[in-house]
């Protein structure tokens, strides 16, 4: 190798030893700033804060510091939430999305069950009722929800039946708290009136069908649930940080109870 190509490998190495002692030392304030933030029951993830500190930066350099917030966040989101977020709950009242958005706001990966099944089965869960029948379905589900409750530090949501099976309460339990999002039947109808892709409400979609499966769900729901969401009349981000709060508030009764 050249003496010079040497010489900039060194300097190289050099900053990087600078970059990660800068990196580890930020990674130690913002675990204070968790700790202060769940304290004071602050969202992990202030958007503002973040949109200020970026537009310092441009290109390449913004692109770092993205990166970067994002690892911090999957940090905080660590010591103050060491577990699974489970989103359970009725069709329709918006576990996926929401699922989506409170892993980006934890700086961690979202898992949707019912994406993963399809995945797997190669064909809609819609086709797969009406091909194997339900009850064929609840095993697939089953089994997935076993070999996927093991992971870790991860948002999942899962079916709206998932958790009518005591067997996947257990399994999700294990290594995740469960959330139970809910809605108003006026919501969920409106959202799922014009909706194909749901077997067990049938085609179409009435509210009195949606009624009559909420009213036979919602004890097992509440019952299995270890913090409950109401998402009605809130925003994305509102109802982000009702259940990062939820999660704090279990983290204090957990502590309390020791
Ligand atoms: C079901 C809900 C669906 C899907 C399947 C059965 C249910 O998921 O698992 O169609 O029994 O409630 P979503 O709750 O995500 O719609």
């Amino acid at each position: 190798m050249s003496e010079m190509l040497e010489d900039l490998r060194k300097r190289i190495d050099q900053c990087d030893q600078e970059l990660q002692k800068l990196f580890n030392e930020r990674l130690d304030i913002v675990t204070d700033v968790a700790k202060y933030k769940q304290k004071h029951s602050l969202p992990i993830f202030d958007a503002l804060r973040e949109e200020e500190i970026l537009m310092r930066y441009e290109g390449l350099e913004r692109e770092f510091f993205r990166y970067l917030m994002a690892l911090s966040r999957k940090k905080q989101s660590k010591i103050l939430i060491p577990y699974n977020v489970v989103l359970v709950g009725f069709m329709g009242v918006g576990k996926s999305s929401v699922g989506s958005s409170l892993a980006q706001h934890l700086g961690r990966d979202f898992l949707d069950l019912d994406d993963e099944i399809e995945q797997e089965l190669g064909m809609s869960i819609a086709d797969f009722f009406e091909q194997e029948g339900e009850k064929a379905f609840r095993a697939k589900e089953t089994a997935l929800i076993k070999k996927l409750a093991s992971l870790n530090n991860l948002v999942f949501s899962v079916g709206g039946g998932a958790v009518l099976n005591p067997q996947n309460v257990i399994e999700l339990k294990k290594k995740g708290r469960l959330i139970l999002l809910t809605a108003e039947s006026n919501t969920i109808y409106n959202r799922l009136k014009d909706d194909t892709t749901r077997p067990v409400l049938g085609v179409p979609v009435t509210k009195f069908k949606i009624e009559e499966l909420l009213e036979k769900r919602n004890i097992v729901y509440e019952q299995v649930a270890q913090a409950i969401v109401s998402t009605d009349g809130l925003s994305l981000d509102g109802v982000i940080d009702r259940i990062v709060q939820s999660l704090f508030k279990l983290n204090d009764e957990l502590a309390g109870s020791n």
